[in-house]
């Protein structure tokens, strides 16, 4: 595995060879970003001759192999970079095959000698709130800190991407907006690229974020307000609902915790602190989103989206203190 001479580097500007862990996963494109702001990055996957690796090979990443149930893979993956970043495998794993990957990884990077990490959590996974997905990142988080890695981690609210879940596709064909809580109810929600941003920011400025455990949210729209958003930008009726009991019953606990917690982080003293990250409000992200909306919902073809906002911190600019 090679990296880029120092010709590369970003002068002043911390940790510059990254690796992304489950860099084909939904945090991916902080590979993207990375590569833009001159960092040289190793994009780890199980298989790196794959489909979903020409882009990011394209885009010139180094990419290596690295499975989150092999540590000695992990360990090969990081050694000799600057930083890490990784998140969950829930998804695909489910709770317990999360928390056993994060904790090879935990322990993976003690073996390549602990460079700094930066890993997206989940925001109330601190709250012992016994519900299983939850629990798994907190596990993955007191193993980081017993092992006392140098690491940030980063604990987003509700994606407004999980749209995007399949299991919301079919709904959102129907014109229904699936929202978790009621939908008069504020809910807090992050953009995919707001958490990337923030990792770009830990990444390139350790001594901003270090050893922080920091709760994100962009915006806390309704369902109502959500629904009429995306009527407005798709030309055709949206209309919220809350399935109420008729999920799954892990979803529906996750879904009665955000409704008795929809707003836990602090949004103003947050985008204070980091105007630099350039927090979407959901009329925005919807609007960069137009295309995958219009394409997730069955709507007829719209012209193309905005691109997206660029990260716009720089040095020390991306944050007030
Ligand atoms: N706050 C929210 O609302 C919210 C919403 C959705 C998800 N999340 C969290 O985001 C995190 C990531 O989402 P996700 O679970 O959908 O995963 P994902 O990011 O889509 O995928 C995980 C990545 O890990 C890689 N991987 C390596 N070894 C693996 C292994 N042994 N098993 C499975 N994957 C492996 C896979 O890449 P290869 O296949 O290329 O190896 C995959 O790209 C999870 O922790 C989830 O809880 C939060």
């Amino acid at each position: 595995m090679s990296f880029p001479d120092d010709h590369h580097r970003i002068a002043g500007a911390g940790p510059r060879r990254v690796l992304v862990a489950g860099a084909t996963g939904r945090f991916g494109g902080i590979t993207d970003l990375l590569l833009a702001r001159g960092h040289a990055v190793r994009a780890a996957t199980r298989d790196p001759a794959g489909p979903a690796t020409a882009r990011l090979a394209a885009l010139g990443a180094d990419l290596v192999r690295a499975d989150f149930e092999d540590p000695a893979s992990l360990a090969a993956a990081a050694r000799g970079v600057d930083a890490v970043f990784a998140s969950g495998t829930a998804h695909k794993a489910g709770p317990d095959g999360e928390q056993r990957h994060g904790q090879n990884l935990a322990d993976a990077l003690v073996t390549a000698g602990a460079p700094r990490l930066v890993f997206v959590s989940g925001a109330g996974a601190d709250s012992r709130t016994g519900l299983p997905l939850f629990d798994a990142k907190w596990a993955i988080e007191q193993r980081i800190s017993e092992l006392r890695l140098p690491a940030t981690v980063i604990a987003p609210v509700y994606l407004m991407e999980n749209l995007f879940n399949p299991w919301n596709l079919a709904a959102l064909r129907a014109g229904v907006l699936p929202c978790p809580v009621p939908p008069t109810l504020p809910l807090q929600q992050v953009a995919t690229q707001d958490i990337l941003a923030l990792a770009v920011l830990a990444i390139e400025r350790p001594d901003v974020l270090a050893g922080e455990r920091i709760e994100i949210a962009s915006d806390a729209p309704t369902a109502e307000a959500a629904a009429a958003e995306l009527s407005g930008l798709l030309g055709r009726e949206f209309t919220p609902r809350h399935p109420g009991a008729d999920v799954p019953p892990g979803l529906a606990a996750l879904f009665s915790w955000l409704e008795r917690h929809p707003s836990p982080v602090d949004t103003s003293a947050l985008h204070g602190r980091f105007p630099g990250v350039g927090w979407h409000r959901f009329g925005d992200w919807a609007r960069q989103q137009r295309a995958r909306l219009a394409e997730a919902s069955g709507t007829a073809p719209v012209s193309a989206s905005p691109p997206p906002r660029p990260v716009r911190f720089g040095g020390a600019g991306g944050c007030s203190r």
